[in-house]
């Protein structure tokens, strides 16, 4: 960009969520799931442009509220918000307003038609993972002393449904919206549930889409972590420290889907060692494998009791191949069974992978 701000046109990318933190914000572009941190400067900037009322204008529009609100002169802040938009643009959350807004496909897929607009499901989802990761109230506002209202008052905090973060909530539902697009057969299940924020996400996909012939699977001890056999699997002696912690009970769990409203017959519970368990359900086919069970033996057992039940097409989500002990199960696995499909990142921890055709 030659003359960057005034001037200048530039339209920023529609399908971004941005979330306040401490010291700026947190951009995620909801179609690549990348995700750009901004200080207190670039979030000024961000929502200055964000604010203006059509892209023909918005540098100005920038320009005109950032100097009624900054000690800086014209042409240091045109150089800035030049170099800004000039990053958003590499980033592909902005484009000159004269071509339409960059999109990307997740890797290795074709792309599904363009959304007119985000339509009511879309809105719900968008919500819906927001608030499982405990995201509904930014981060800057004084939590409300609810005993003041008594315990079951009105009022409460956001309480994270999930361990795992607003990124692979989101790509629960990118790949889940995926099979269904392209009709995969088979229903979902999660494997490590905790307090069951993951497979709400499934679950809640379904009822947005108004599938009811598919069931959400919910696989755990329900006791927390198993105790570890360093003897046959050393990786996973780094785990004795943990057996039994992150305890949820089914009956937790349950309460958690019904506060959601997302507890019905096609939410189906297997409680106990997935060893003991997956042998004997679910039944195939399955669509969606979600494996969250940290261990070497969760992931070995769940790997080799499932992965011959998933439908060609379907995909696996492994959350923790940051883990040694998760990893070295996953890559043992893909090597015994020759599996050459690409692992894709996620973010810093998770992957997935599409099973292929026989
Ligand atoms: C990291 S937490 C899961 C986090 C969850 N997926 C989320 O979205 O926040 C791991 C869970 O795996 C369960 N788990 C691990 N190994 C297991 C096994 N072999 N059998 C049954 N449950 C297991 C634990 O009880 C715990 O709830």
């Amino acid at each position: 960009m030659d003359n960057p701000a005034a001037g200048s046109t530039v339209r920023l990318k529609r399908r971004v969520q941005s979330q306040p933190v401490p010291d700026g914000l947190v951009l995620l572009d909801l179609d690549s799931l990348a995700v750009l941190e901004l200080d207190a400067p670039g979030a000024a900037m961000w929502e200055a442009l964000a604010a203006a009322p059509e892209p023909a204008t918005a540098m100005e529009h920038a320009i005109s509220v950032l100097l009624a609100r900054y000690d800086v002169d014209r042409p240091t802040l045109e150089a800035d918000l030049g170099r800004f938009v000039e990053e958003l643009v590499e980033a592909g959350l902005a484009s000159p307003a004269d071509e339409p807004a960059a999109s990307e496909p997740t890797a290795g897929m074709t792309p599904l038609p363009a959304p007119s607009g985000p339509g009511p499901g879309d809105l719900y989802l968008d919500l819906l993972t927001r608030a499982i990761a405990g995201l509904t109230v930014p981060a800057n506002l004084p939590r409300l002393d609810t005993r003041v209202l008594g315990r079951d008052g009105p009022c409460g905090d956001p309480v994270p449904m999930s361990m795992i973060g607003l990124v692979r909530l989101r790509n629960i539902r990118d790949l889940a919206e995926r099979v269904l697009a392209d009709g995969v057969a088979g229903d979902f299940i999660e494997c490590g549930v905790w307090r069951g924020g993951a497979a709400m996400v499934m679950r809640g996909v379904l009822a947005a889409h108004g599938v009811s012939d598919r069931k959400v699977w919910l696989a755990d001890s329900f006791a927390g972590l198993p105790t570890p056999d360093p003897e046959r699997y050393p990786e996973d002696a780094f785990w004795q420290p943990w057996a039994g912690r992150l305890a949820v009970s089914e009956q937790q769990v349950r309460r958690n889907f019904e506060a959601y409203g997302l507890l019905d017959d096609q939410v189906r519970f297997l409680p106990g060692w997935f060893a003991d368990t997956l042998p004997q359900a679910p039944p195939a086919p399955l669509a969606l494998l979600r494996l969250d069970g940290d261990l070497y033996a969760s992931t070995e057992v769940a790997l080799r009791q499932l992965y011959p039940r998933l439908s060609p097409g379907g995909f696996v989500i492994i959350d923790d191949y940051w883990l040694t002990s998760c990893r070295q199960a996953v890559d043992d696995y893909r090597a015994a069974e020759a599996i050459e499909a690409e692992l894709q990142p996620i973010d810093w921890t998770g992957v997935w992978w599409r099973k292929s055709a026989p």
